[in-house]
């Protein structure tokens, strides 16, 4: 036993080494929750996970894309909240002047703030940005799985799905342009056209089930003064600790807006040195913590309707798998049956499916969601959670299922690894793995989510609300 004291020692001496250097590398970047950039999410990654290795009999038969879109400009409601912003702070800087206090610890910046966005009269859309994103997204697919990517492309090989919300289609057709580059005949990058199809908004229960689901409207509006009463103190103690420091009367929503206009500075336009540095790290830490769990609440494991609604996206994940096992099992030739099923969508879209299959959770939260059990809150930082907005569902945010044939001998024949933004990841419903017998993934993680039927759960009078997560923090 001693001799392995000295390593525990050098391990610990470790750990703290490494959260010496986090505090002094905190980069708000990374704590954006959904605004978060793609480039600085993906590698952020639970660092004690060793994936497993897959025997190199095996090989990739079929793949299933989630997509979130990429990152976007702010939508039309952000765009006046900022306009608003301006005009209150140019009133927040006169009321200092006329009582004759010195403007000079005020950051220069406040004074005359326009929005960067202002005269902007649309929003919301892909940037370009965005584009880049997805369509680097579709090189690095391509290059990852080429035995996958290199049938002739033809719509019922590769189908391209996408909501009729724009931002994500333009995501699907950057992708497309990236995973076919070279391939086509069109222009200097030799690039190919491609089909993208989309259900109609009012009835995309695979990509937009949140949109026909009335039961999680009716439960998203009365959850709405909740989520602001577990906000407010804390907005509330920012709120005070900034007007100390600037002597500037902040009300709540003034912080909630500049939180608003730091997120969108650093992600958009790379710029941290002007809301963001109103904020210090630990407050940012509970902004931060503060969309994390409203993202919980409404969007993730706070209410089994959130994810449930999905399960129509969850079948059609299973039943692709299961056509490409049967094609394999005809012994049909590659080409001449889908190998990729890629879809572009939202966060509302990613996230319940990344509850669907149980990411994010411990062990035994796995077995509490089984047994239909609220889960506890996130914790308040410094606590550590596992919930973070910036690596569940970044701009550009995936999920890929890669379903893999294996050679006879082996105790199952199909596996399916999980790949969120490009890593393999944990499923605790598959004993912590990221690679799961396919069997095992259709009856432990999908099946007792499908028992559950779309149309019952979002239009049916139901009680909803005591399903909701435990109110206490
Ligand atoms: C079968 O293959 C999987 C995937 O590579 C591997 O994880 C597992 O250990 C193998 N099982 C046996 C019994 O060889
Ligand atoms: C801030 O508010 C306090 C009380 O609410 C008031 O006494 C003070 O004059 C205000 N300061 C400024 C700069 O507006
Ligand atoms: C963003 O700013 C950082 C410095 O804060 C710089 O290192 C990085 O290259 C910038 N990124 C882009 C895309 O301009
Ligand atoms: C499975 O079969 C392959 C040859 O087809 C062989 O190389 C391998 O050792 C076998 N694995 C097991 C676990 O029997």
């Amino acid at each position: 036993m001693s001799f392995q004291k000295p390593s525990l020692l050098i391990f610990l001496f470790f750990i703290v080494k490494i959260n010496s250097n986090a505090e002094e590398n905190f980069d708000v970047r990374q704590h954006l929750c959904t605004v978060t950039r793609y480039h600085v999410a993906k590698d952020i990654s639970e660092n004690s996970f060793v994936p497993s290795n897959i025997n190199d009999q095996c090989t990739p038969i079929h793949l299933n894309l989630v997509a979130r879109h990429g990152t976007r400009a702010p939508t039309k409601k952000k765009l006046k909240q900022l306009e608003a912003l301006s005009t209150r702070l140019q009133f927040l800087l006169q009321n200092v002047e006329e009582e004759k206090k010195s403007l000079h610890n005020i950051p220069a910046w406040l004074s005359g703030w326009k929005s960067p966005w202002k005269g902007k009269h649309k929003g919301g859309e892909l940037i370009s940005e965005g584009e880049a994103e997805m369509y680097e997204l579709g090189i690095r697919i391509r290059e990852k799985f080429p035995e996958l990517f290199k049938e002739e492309y033809h719509p019922d090989i590769y189908p391209i799905k996408t909501t009729q919300i724009s931002r994500a289609s333009a995501s699907a057709v950057a992708f497309g342009m990236g995973l076919f580059s070279g391939r086509g005949n069109l222009g200097l990058g030799r690039h190919r056209a491609f089909a993208v199809t989309s259900e109609s908004r009012a009835s995309d229960i695979m990509l937009r089930f949140h949109d026909c689901c009335q039961n999680y409207k009716a439960f998203r509006k009365s959850q709405e003064p909740f989520v602001d009463k577990l906000n407010k103190p804390l907005l509330n103690e920012i709120a005070q600790e900034l007007a100390k420091r600037w002597s500037l009367n902040f009300t709540t929503q003034d912080i909630s807006s500049l939180w608003f206009l730091c997120k969108q500075e650093a992600s958009l336009l790379n710029t941290t040195d002007r809301a963001c540095a109103l904020f210090s790290p630990s407050q940012v830490d509970l902004l931060e913590w503060a969309d994390d769990l409203e993202l919980f609440i409404l969007k993730g494991y706070g209410n089994s309707l959130n994810y449930r609604m999905g399960v129509p996206l969850l079948e059609d994940v299973i039943q692709s798998m299961e056509k490409a096992i049967n094609a394999r099992e005809e012994g049909l030739v590659p080409g001449s049956y889908e190998m990729a099923r890629l879809r572009f969508a939202h966060a509302e879209t990613l996230l319940p499916f990344s509850c669907l299959i149980g990411l994010f959770l411990d062990g035994s939260e796995f077995e509490l969601i089984l047994r239909e059990h609220p889960l506890q809150l996130p914790p308040k930082p410094p606590q550590k959670r596992i919930w973070h907005g910036s690596t569940v569902a970044p701009f550009a945010g995936n999920n890929m299922l890669v379903l893999y044939s294996c050679p006879d001998n082996n105790s199952s024949k199909y596996f399916v690894q999980v790949l969120h933004n490009e890593h393999p990841i944990r499923l605790p419903g598959c004993e912590n793995s990221d690679v799961c017998p396919f069997e095992v993934f259709k009856e432990r993680i999908a099946a007792p989510h499908l028992k559950h039927d779309y149309t019952a759960l979002c239009n049916m009078e139901s009680d909803q609300t005591e399903q909701t997560a435990s109110v206490t923090v």
